[in-house]
């Protein structure tokens, strides 16, 4: 939520700090401002929207900015409604900041500061910390002090980056739970949400941990522990490229992330073979688990759903999935010997951090699923998987969930293999099947057309179900997702056999069903749910496998997936149902990279 970029150096800092914006406004695109240095001048411009009416705005102003530092900042609101003077940056005096995140205690904070005569001119939670640094900065005269002094006063999770009109050569910024990393160029240093801002220019990055300050100068950089001691971090070499955070000629990142999945899957397997052996390399010590509960949110927990299936199916231990902001809030009962495994793509969901944290303040061991290294949920766990599918921009998540469900598969096999419920023999014919995954994948991506031909016609239907049973039923509920956050059009995922406890009133010409009937041990009775649904007056659209004629006979429209075991089905059947939203909301006129109202990291609760 909220994308922060400050940049100190020789080049341009408008456009370092606009070209970092760009890769940010994924995190949110409610409105965005910059605040850069001219002259000694500190320059602040701000629009309502996205980050071509800044853009726009800047151009027809026609300023110049000489620098040497700035600012910027891509918002989504959470304090205030969307508007030019609730956009970043906010001010007080000679200071300037951007934040990402909330601050809880800001009403409390505010009044003190009315009570001293401060003005605000924002409704804004952020702009009590401008005012509160100011207050500071008068009284000690040293930025870096001033902040020493304010973050103890402040509640909530907050990554902010501050600038003084007084002084252009320093840039001060802390954080206490959303990500800040510090980048390090030639003689130029980068204040960034994601190194997806500044990759053009280094690929040297400091992750900074909470309650961390950190100065830069052009003489250097220094990081700071809240009590003031100066800290010594550690550089990581960051293996993504700048190139890897383009759209590479397709029309959106949605579609160029869609169609990596064949790569993405081969390079999450791929850490985990041991290809001399044709085995799974040994993941993770099992000896003490006894039960495994899965915390994430939004797609991540559905994926949490399918790899229940597997912990059970192939493991035979209990467990359980729980969506992270409920898990968090509800005193759960985590036995001796559960193990908690955390799903994030970015690892910076804010809910799914507070369930691991309360997890781990229990006892429990957390291991995770991650596809951003360094992430907070990456540095928080005993463990990580790494997604290993490279960046993902789309705000619809798409190659992580396919990599994910991959990696639960390897998990659920390492399991099963300790509890000595898998032989050799299975090892091989499942390690065997995923390694055939890429190539499927791209056997479905080339029946796209028929995606589209489908889509089209659904853009008449007021709502839509979509259906499926057992590992399924979370493709379900994953396809309604996509197809609601990306169509703003209504759309749920359901077991199907639960069709006649209830949503089978809903039922009309009006309302299309996506049933999920590749064909596995539960296909006749998904047939059955089929029937039940069509014979009430739906349209019917089916997945299935291969030409399967009877399945053809009773839906309207019938999409085609390769034949593979039971565990398979649901990598290959997601993506005609990506594919589906993709090209509804294109239709329908939506911006599927950037749907309203959402952004792609989750880092408030
Ligand atoms: O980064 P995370 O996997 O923790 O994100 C969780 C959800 O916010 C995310 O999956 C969200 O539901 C996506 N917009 C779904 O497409």
């Amino acid at each position: 939520m909220c994308g922060i970029v400050g940049y100190l150096g020789s080049r341009d800092p408008k456009d370092i700090i606009i070209e970092g914006l760009s890769k940010l406004e994924y995190r949110g695109y409610d409105s965005a401002g910059v605040a850069i240095f001219n002259e000694n001048q500190l320059v602040r411009v701000r629009a309502e929207g996205k980050l071509s009416q800044l853009k726009q705005k800047i151009q027809d102003l026609n300023l110049t900015f000489t620098g040497p530092s700035g600012i910027g900042h891509t918002r989504w609101a959470t304090h205030g409604r969307p508007s030019e003077h609730n956009a970043h940056p906010h001010s007080s005096g000679p200071i300037m900041l951007v934040h990402n995140g909330i601050i809880e205690n800001y009403l409390e904070l505010k009044k003190e500061l009315m009570g001293k005569g401060y003005q605000f001119e924002s409704d804004t939670d952020s702009e009590v910390v401008a005012h509160l640094i100011n207050d500071r900065w008068k009284q000690y005269g040293n930025l870096l002090t001033a902040i020493k002094k304010v973050l103890p006063e402040l509640k909530g999770a907050f990554s902010i980056v501050v600038l003084n009109q007084e002084n252009p050569n320093e840039l001060v910024a802390f954080k206490d739970g959303p990500p800040l990393i510090l980048g390090l160029g030639q003689n130029e240093y980068f204040l960034v949400s994601d190194v997806a801002a500044s990759l053009a220019y280094t690929s040297r990055y400091i992750y900074l941990d909470d309650r961390e300050i950190v100065r830069v100068t052009p003489e250097g950089y220094a990081v700071f522990s809240e009590s003031g001691v100066r800290l010594s971090k550690t550089v990581t070499e960051v293996a993504w490229s700048a190139d890897q955070v383009e759209k590479r000629g397709f029309r959106h990142y949605m579609l160029k992330e869609i169609y990596e999945q064949a790569r993405s899957v081969a390079h999450c397997l791929e850490p985990f073979l041991d290809r001399e052996q044709f085995r799974l390399k040994p993941m993770m010590e099992w000896s003490s688990v006894e039960g495994v509960h899965i915390v994430a949110c939004g797609t991540s927990f559905y994926a949490g759903i399918y790899g229940q299936y597997l912990m059970e199916i192939l493991g035979g231990i209990p467990c359980r999935v729980d969506v992270a902001s409920e898990f968090r809030y509800r005193d759960p009962v985590l036995s001796p010997g559960t193990l908690v495994l955390a799903i994030s793509q970015s690892g910076e969901t804010a809910d799914t951090l507070g369930a691991v944290r309360l997890a781990k303040a229990q006892g429990s061991p957390v291991v995770s699923i991650c596809n951003v290294k360094q992430s907070s949920l990456d540095r928080e766990s005993d463990v990580t998987f790494y997604m290993n599918c490279g960046p993902e921009i789309g705000v619809a998540s798409t190659k992580a969930f396919t990599a994910t469900l991959v990696l639960l598969n390897l998990l659920a096999m390492d399991l099963a293999r300790y509890r000595k419920r898998l032989n050799a023999d299975l090892e091989f014919q499942m390690l065997r099947r995923l390694l055939e995954l890429p190539s499927q994948i791209e056997v479905v991506l080339a029946y796209d057309k028929y995606f589209q031909d489908a889509a089209d016609a659904l853009k008449r239907y007021r709502g839509f179900l979509f259906l499926g049973r057992h590992v399924l039923y979370p493709i379900a509920m994953e396809g309604a997702l996509k197809l609601k956050e990306l169509s703003y059009l209504h759309a749920e995922g359901y077991p199907a056999g639960e069709m006649k406890h209830g949503p089978l009133a809903l039922i009309d010409e009006q309302m299309a069903v996506v049933v999920l009937a590749p064909q596995d041990d539960l296909y006749e009775k998904t047939l059955s749910n089929l029937q039940e649904v069509k014979a009430r007056g739906a349209k019917v659209i089916a997945v299935g496998t291969l030409e399967d004629e009877q399945l053809k006979s009773l839906s309207d429209r019938y999409l085609s997936i390769p034949k593979v075991p039971w565990n398979i089905n649901p990598i290959l059947a997601v993506i005609p149902l990506q594919l589906m939203a993709y090209h509804l909301a294109c239709s329908l006129g939506h911006d599927v990279d950037q749907p309203r109202n959402l952004a792609k990291s989750v880092t408030v609760e």
